[in-house]
């Protein structure tokens, strides 16, 4: 069977299963949802208190609303009718597992390359496959597929106030050090500036509005005001009047996001919790999961560079886009990586010791010294990563 049949069987499959788990599920939120408190999962990062309070109570019910089509949902774009109905696992702002991932395709010559984007680009929605009109060149010459897996929102406001200088800093494209680790940032273009890319699997996108518009359109398919940075759909196909989203229901939303808490450690006792940290840095783990970084409220405990590295094998296909070759993701926050099973940018690995045993290429050094831990020493690392 061909890639690309394999694709799209796995596509219908998993549409299917989304469809279930996207249009059973109902709102969540309502005005007595009682706010977690603050720093713990699903609550504010800080106590709020009078409008700010108000005001992330509103945007987690702008996340949490089920959109309906009279408000513009869908057209071109739909994968669900609501933030929540991914961005949920264990609580609502933070990840999903595989019946919530979305669908990326394009071709490479059956992995001879070079990658190529399809005519519409590489996002396959429920409303907008490979197969529909305007995509028949598509259809038949897509041969490589890739799917995502939904991150958790938790603490991802305080990457926005890491300084830009904090993550170049990190860089080493030429491997310089020769430590085989070659990380670099990836840079958006922006008008006529660069931005680091911050979030997205292949850190495609600087800022958590940025995403929030990106979402808004590609997922639930709702239109919005132009911001001029060149995120979200302005206009759309249905009769709903464009904009879809009323500027006060996106800056309750984005208010929400900037403040919902960091996963908070586990806190576990077990005296193996520090030995295992203690060898996360030493096999070299550390090196791309930097465990903080500089934010404006003190050090994040984000476990990443925020920086691209390549860990797959050279037969790894998948999208490539510009400045974020094949092969080439954002290492992952580990905080709360005890919560957001399957793991990597596809959810191919169930456990923590499948992902870290998936690590190759810049990762290899790594991936070879924790194969030659004893036993006890490997217990002690996954103890340590259950515990973030
Ligand atoms: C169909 C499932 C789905 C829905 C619905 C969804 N997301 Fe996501 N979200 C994802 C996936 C998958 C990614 C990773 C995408 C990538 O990097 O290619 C993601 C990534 C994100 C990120 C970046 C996180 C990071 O750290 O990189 C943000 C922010 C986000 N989503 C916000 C939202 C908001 C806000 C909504 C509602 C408007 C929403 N999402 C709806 C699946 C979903
Ligand atoms: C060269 C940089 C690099 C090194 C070294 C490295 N990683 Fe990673 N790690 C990554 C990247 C990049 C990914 C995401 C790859 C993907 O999704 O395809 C990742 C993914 C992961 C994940 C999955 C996280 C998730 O949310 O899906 C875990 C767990 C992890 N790494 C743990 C480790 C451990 C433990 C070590 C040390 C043995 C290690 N990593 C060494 C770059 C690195």
């Amino acid at each position: 069977m061909s890639i690309l049949r394999r694709g799209t069987r796995l596509l219908t499959i998993t549409l299917a299963a989304l469809t279930i788990s996207t249009f059973v599920g109902a709102e969540v939120i309502d005005d007595d949802t009682p706010v977690p408190p603050a720093g713990t999962p699903g609550g504010p990062t800080v106590p709020l208190t009078g409008a700010d309070l108000e005001q992330w109570i509103r945007g987690r019910k702008v996340f949490d609303r089920d959109w309906r089509l009279d408000q513009g949902l869908g057209t071109p774009e739909l994968n669900a009718d609501s933030c929540r109905s991914c961005h949920h696992h264990p609580v609502i702002g933070a990840a999903g597992q595989l019946d919530t991932n979305v669908f990326r395709f394009g071709a490479d010559n059956n992995g001879n390359g070079p990658f190529v984007d399809l005519p519409g680009g590489q996002i396959a929605s429920k409303l907008r496959r490979v197969d529909v009109p305007g995509r028949e060149d598509a259809n038949g010459a897509a041969d490589v597929f890739e799917v995502r897996q939904t991150p958790s929102l938790l603490g991802i406001g305080l990457l926005e106030t890491i300084p830009e200088s904090a993550i170049l800093a990190n860089e080493d494209p030429f491997d310089t050090d020769g430590d085989g680790v070659r990380g670099v940032a990836r840079m958006i273009a922006i008008g006529g500036a660069f931005e680091v890319g911050r979030y997205g699997w292949k850190a495609q996108i600087p800022t958590v509005s940025d995403f929030l518009r990106d979402a808004v359109s590609e997922e639930i398919g709702i239109t919005l005001p132009d911001d001029g940075r060149g995120f979200g759909l302005l206009t759309d196909s249905d009769p709903v009047p464009d904009p879809e989203i009323v500027d006060a229901d996106f800056d309750d939303a984005l208010f929400f996001l900037m403040n919902l808490a960091p996963p908070p450690r586990a806190g576990g006792t077990d005296p193996a919790i520090p030995q295992g940290e203690a060898l996360f840095s030493t096999i070299g783990c550390a090196t791309c999961h930097i465990p903080t970084l500089p934010g404006a409220g003190g050090p994040v405990p984000l476990y990443s560079d925020l920086l691209l590295h390549d860990i797959h094998p050279a037969e790894f296909r998948g999208m490539a886009e510009p400045d974020a070759p094949v092969g080439m993701y954002r290492t992952p926050p580990l905080w709360g990586v005890r919560d957001t099973s399957p793991y990597l940018h596809d959810g191919s690995a169930t456990t923590l010791e499948d992902a870290i045993l998936r690590h190759g290429d810049e990762a290899l050094n790594a991936r070879t010294n924790y194969e030659q831990l004893t036993a006890g020493e490997q217990d002690a690392l996954l103890l340590f990563l259950e515990d973030l």
